[in-house]
């Protein structure tokens, strides 16, 4: 395996946002769109989640380019009922489809208390956080579910046959942060193997089984094998929960059936689930906000284990990155740097901007 590349070169995400914009323009995205496909990309990568960032680029642009994602799609919306809508992502980019989703479960909950989207035929939406962040900021409660390509094999299998599907949920708070759980039902995402992979970085054994069945730190072979759930069935079963509402619910695919995002052979057809809940409907905005301020002065301020610093909220480790990076810029090495501007060269669109550190 190659050395790990651990040489960092800084982008802002002002700058990340523009160059991502450029390339997805150039391959025949709406500049309105890109705005909103770059958005959810650079704040992964500020958020510390460059599994599911810009770095994601190349392999969706190749996608378009194959012909197996649409670059000019815009998701159909329909109203099925005052708080039910529906929307068919007609093989666009995931992001796109989820936003609008979510814009129409916020201004349905606004109304009604709730508001639940159910979408079909998308793709990939990269990191689930982006979707509930969309509703903290719009005041409100989120369920964000998507199911995925197989990668896991269910509890007492051999085969991959589930994604590592997010589950995810958020919650606004008062003076405190927000809670925002996003998590894989694996012990790690399929995201962190692909990035040690690029960044020539070895794995924890128990994140996957190689294709023989044997625990492997390499990365090539993880992709080669099957991911591990976290919690033995339990993880296994989450990955179930998430293609019943993504996958069996929406009429997308299911059971196995969602494309994997490296195979150029057919659509993704990804199925998604979103509600977002207004968080006053059972006492005043007031009342409910100092409550998650106490949950969380709670749980931040609980007694530690030996050999802890600081007890986290979940999500609080992302917004503290965020923080941090919206100083420092978002990290990339030279070979993710090159990726990129590959990119860049084929739509003739302007190469990333990046400053040395050290
Ligand atoms: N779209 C897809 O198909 C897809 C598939 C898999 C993963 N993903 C994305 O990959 C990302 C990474 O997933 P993951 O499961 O590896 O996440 P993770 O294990 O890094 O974090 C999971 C959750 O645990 C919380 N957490 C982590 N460490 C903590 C600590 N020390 N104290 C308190 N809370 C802590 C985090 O805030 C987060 O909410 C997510 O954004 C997910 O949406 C997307």
């Amino acid at each position: 395996m190659a050395e790990a590349d651990t040489e960092y070169s800084y982008v802002t995400g002002s700058e990340a946002k523009i160059f991502v914009e450029g390339v997805l323009v150039g391959n025949g995205v709406l500049p309105a769109n890109a705005a909103i496909v770059a958005d959810c990309l650079v704040q992964a990568d500020l958020r510390g989640v460059d599994t599911h960032g810009m770095n994601r680029i190349p392999s969706y642009m190749a996608r378009v380019t194959q012909g197996v994602l649409d670059a000019k799609a815009i998701p159909e919306l329909k109203k099925l009922t005052p708080v039910v809508g529906q929307v068919d992502g007609k093989n666009g980019f995931g992001f796109l489809a989820a936003h609008q989703g979510m814009e129409c479960a916020i201004e349905m909950a606004k109304e009604f208390g709730i508001g639940m989207v159910s979408i079909k035929h998308s793709n990939h939406f990269g990191m689930s956080a982006w979707v509930v962040q969309q509703a903290i900021d719009a005041g409100m409660m989120s369920l964000v579910f998507t199911n995925s390509s197989p990668a896991l094999p269910v509890w007492g299998g051999q085969s991959k046959l589930m994604g590592v599907s997010p589950i995810a949920c958020g919650a606004p708070s008062g003076k405190e942060r927000p809670f925002i759980l996003d998590m894989a039902p694996s012990v790690a995402a399929r995201g962190k193997i692909y990035k040690a992979q690029r960044r020539g970085e070895k794995i924890p054994l128990d994140w996957a089984l190689n294709a023989d069945g044997k625990p492997t730190d390499d990365p090539s072979e993880a992709l080669k094998g099957v991911m591990l759930p976290m919690g033995g069935p339990k993880g296994s079963a989450l990955a179930v929960m998430m293609d019943v509402f993504s996958g069996v619910l929406s009429g997308s695919a299911f059971a196995g059936h969602v494309t994997n995002p490296y195979d150029p052979s057919k659509p993704a057809d990804v199925g998604h689930f979103l509600i977002a809940i207004k968080p006053d409907l059972f006492m005043d905005l007031e009342e409910f906000k100092e409550r998650m301020d106490y949950l969380y002065q709670r749980v931040v301020g609980s007694d530690k284990a030996a050999g802890v610093d600081r007890i986290y909220f979940p999500g609080e480790i992302e917004q503290l990155r965020q923080e941090e990076r919206m100083v420092t810029g978002i990290p990339l090495v030279e070979a993710e740097i090159k990726a990129l501007n590959l990119e860049a060269e084929k739509v003739g669109s302007r190469p990333i901007v990046v400053s040395r550190k050290d």
